[in-house]
């Protein structure tokens, strides 16, 4: 491992090069415009595929964006693991906020600042380029890899979930690597084993047909912006509980020996207040803030439009109100119900003067993954090995939705190796990712081939 190891740290510069290559790319997946940037992004990872000495690399296009395939199948008898990252990137508004141009990247104190950085391309940039340092210094991989990189993830992950249906046997593996996720704090090695899930849905209540002088007809009509404010103030109680009927009805307790281990991580809600810039945090009574960012199902609004937004003031009633409302779940909420049960419920809550339209924009179910895969031993050891420290396991209050499809479906362990930090604003203006954890994180990766190919009998796991 040395010589893999000596090679990675010779190599950085011009990886890092490349990776600003990848980050200049504005492969925003929410936006039609970007439609050409998708294929080229495509192209490019493809490209890199090839020069680190993947076999066999193909695009398969699909009806959103083309999903880029790869694999080195030349180590008979070792495992194989599945490679999963996204291509695509969240829009860069508010553009006004960053520091530098969001499709130009730019270095400092140790951190390269882009639009997608951490989400995702640095995160699975590491691992081309682990299978790279491989190839050049032994001329071949310690077990066998398939890639799969997706443009779609950021909405919703509809084309590669079709494609995992009907591709099973090709992309056949004994466990999924993805580095999507977040270390617990800077410099210490985790895995995460737990993702929360999704439904997202769009509110729109119109009042009036038409805009109105706000003097005229102002106390003779219903507002629908007054009313969506009501309508949001109620989806919570005092106690910070959402009050969707049967919101709460499968939700997973929490066992003894996960709240123990949380316990252990020494969180500081001092600490995460101030660097999130808030005072104290808020939330559902009763839980740890660890508690509730991994394991508690959550209900926000996103966005809220209507009305009057520009420069000062125009005195108006407006006749349309809308509000993007998403709820995290946990284990063993479904999706599906949620957004039934919310979409019933939001409709009851609105007067006859308003009416209301509730589209459901997506979701994603919520995973946690067994600890005891040898696949899972072989990635702690790995992270320990490249961080020369002790690795945590973590749960996440993100979402990753392909990821319950790829454990269900291929029966084969996912492995979250988080390599991002909660401060590298992703999904925010000025992302960025450290260069040191791309570099660790290309090491872990490498580590983690290495040990897996130590592992002769996969455990797989049961799929529901
Ligand atoms: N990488 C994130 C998910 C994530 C972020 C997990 C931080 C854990 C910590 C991913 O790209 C993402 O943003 N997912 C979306 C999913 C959605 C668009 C379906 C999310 O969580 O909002
Ligand atoms: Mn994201």
């Amino acid at each position: 491992m040395r010589e893999v190891k000596n090679y990675i740290e010779k190599n950085l510069n011009y990886y890092v090069d490349e990776l600003k290559d990848y980050l200049r790319i504005p492969s925003v997946s929410t936006l039609k415009s970007h439609k050409k940037d998708m294929k080229a992004c495509a192209n490019f990872v493809l490209k890199k595929m090839k020069a680190a000495g993947i076999k066999k690399v193909k695009l398969y296009p699909t009806k959103g964006n083309p999903l880029v395939y790869g694999e080195w199948l030349g180590a008979p008898g070792k495992p194989t693991v599945l490679i999963y990252g996204h291509y695509d990137v969240q829009p860069v508004d508010p553009i006004e906020l960053w520091g530098s141009d969001p499709f130009e990247p730019v270095i400092e104190n140790g951190n390269i600042f882009a639009r997608g950085a951490d989400d995702n391309k640095g995160q699975n940039f590491v691992h081309i380029k682990s299978v790279e340092a491989f190839m050049k210094t032994k001329g071949k991989l310690p077990v066998n890899v398939k890639f799969l990189i997706e443009g779609e993830e950021e909405v919703g992950s509809e084309s590669i979930g079709i494609f995992l249906k009907q591709n099973k046997s090709l992309l056949k593996c004994d466990a999924v690597l993805i580095s999507d996720t977040s270390l617990f704090g800077p410099g210490i090695p985790t895995i995460n084993y737990g993702l929360r899930g999704l439904a997202y849905l769009e509110v729109e209540l119109t009042g009036p047909a038409m805009d109105l002088h706000s003097g005229s007809f102002g106390g003779a009509v219903a507002n629908p912006i007054n009313e969506l404010a009501k309508l949001i103030a109620k989806l919570h109680d005092k106690n910070g509980k959402v009050t969707v009927p049967n919101f709460y009805k499968n939700v997973a307790k929490i066992s003894k020996a996960e709240k123990e281990n949380f316990k252990r991580l020494k969180f500081s809600d001092t600490k995460y207040a101030k660097e999130i810039g808030v005072k104290e945090l808020q939330g559902e009574k009763g839980y740890t803030t660890l508690e509730r960012l991994w394991t508690r199902p959550t209900l926000d609004c996103n966005g809220i439009f209507g009305g009057f937004t520009g420069e000062g003031a125009k005195t108006v009633l407006p006749s349309k109100a809308t509000a993007k409302i998403s709820m995290r779940l946990v284990p063993n909420q479904d999706p599906n119900m949620i957004a039934k049960e919310f979409t019933k419920y939001v409709k009851s809550l609105v007067p006859k003067s308003i009416k209301i339209k509730v589209t459901d924009l997506h979701g994603g179910y919520p995973v946690v993954i067994p600890l005891d895969s040898p696949a899972m031993t072989a990635a702690a050891k790995a992270t320990s090995k490249a961080f020369g420290k002790k690795t945590v396991f973590t749960r996440e209050g993100g979402s990753i939705p392909i990821v319950v499809d790829f454990v269900q479906q291929l029966k084969a362990p996912a492995i979250l190796m988080g390599l991002g930090l909660d401060s590298d604003n992703i999904h925010s203006p000025n992302e960025h990712f450290s260069l040191k954890s791309f570099e660790l994180g290309i090491l872990s990766s490498a580590y983690f081939m290495d040990e897996f190919s130590k592992v002769t009998k996969t455990k797989t796991i049961k799929g529901k």
